[in-house]
């Protein structure tokens, strides 16, 4: 029960990594507020984890459904203990069939959605004396990659935004931490599926050069979610963990240890 009698907020929990986030937490003992736009997937995942879980509707990109939801989750619980930014949009495409709005879709829930998270909290978490943000962003948030101009930008900047977040807010010891998995719920890129159907190959030579050479699992995300939410991780601020298989290590050779 790491994180027994703490009150977390988890974006984007209606399905895929951020589902699997929300049942770690309860299962390890904090109350749970699923937020997500899709409203019955989010009811779905809070019925199944039962309460004190719930589920809120909310567009992360919007101002004022943050403050509405902070202050329903204070009224309810008391507290915010841990937020944590998951929901995301990817866009697929080269930069010459990316539009600038597309750029800005992606940029605004992936970047500024975090940044209004934060910023609506902390008062809360301040007062409670201190609290654990953490920024799901990506393995591309430490490299680029073709084809993902828009995405690989704004988590960059998410993770640039837990670096500063992490610095204004440790004296309150509110931590603020960055996840970066190597993959997450295909759903998120079905849109291009058939596309990328055409494509298997090169994807799976993708995962294959890792020193684990496989894809991540949602739980293996979600276990270190679990761990900087909790107090073990109470000296654990501004750093970026990457969930990859040892991916940004280098690239694995077959044979050449045998040789
Ligand atoms: N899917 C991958 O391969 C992959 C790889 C690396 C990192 N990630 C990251 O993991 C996190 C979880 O993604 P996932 O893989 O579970 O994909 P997903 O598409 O299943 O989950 C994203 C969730 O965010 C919600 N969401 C989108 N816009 C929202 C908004 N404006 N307000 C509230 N909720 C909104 C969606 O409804 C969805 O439930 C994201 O931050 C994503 O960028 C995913």
């Amino acid at each position: 029960m790491l994180l027994k009698s703490k009150v977390a907020i988890v974006t984007g929990a209606g399905r895929g990594t951020g589902a699997v986030i929300a049942r770690r937490f309860a299962e390890e003992g904090a109350t749970v507020v699923v937020v997500d736009v899709l409203e019955a997937e989010g009811r779905a995942v809070a019925d199944i984890l039962e309460a004190p879980a719930a589920f809120h509707a909310c567009d992360i990109t919007d101002e004022l459904a943050w403050t509405s939801l902070v202050h329903d989750v204070v009224a309810q619980h008391g507290r915010v203990d841990v937020l944590v930014n998951n929901a995301a949009v990817l866009h697929m495409g080269g930069i010459e069939r990316t539009t600038a709005a597309e750029f800005r879709r992606v940029f605004d829930v992936n970047a500024l959605g975090a940044f209004l998270g934060i910023k609506a909290v902390s008062a809360v978490m301040r007062a409670n004396g201190g609290g654990s943000i953490i920024n799901i962003a990506s393995i591309d948030a430490l490299q680029g990659m073709n084809g993902l101009s828009a995405y690989t930008t704004s988590k960059w900047a998410l993770r640039g935004l837990s670096k500063a977040t992490a610095v204004e807010l440790g004296r309150d010891n509110i931590r603020v931490n960055t996840v970066c998995p190597a993959g997450g719920n295909p759903a998120m890129y079905a849109p291009w599926g058939e596309k990328l159907s055409g494509l298997a190959d090169e994807i799976d030579a993708y995962h294959h050069t890792r020193p684990i050479a496989r894809n991540v699992t949602l739980d293996e995300i979600a276990d270190v979610a679990v761990f900087l939410a909790s107090d073990l991780a109470r000296m654990v601020t501004g750093v970026d963990v990457p969930v990859d298989g040892g991916h940004l290590a280098g690239d694995h050779v077959r044979g050449f240890d045998a040789l």
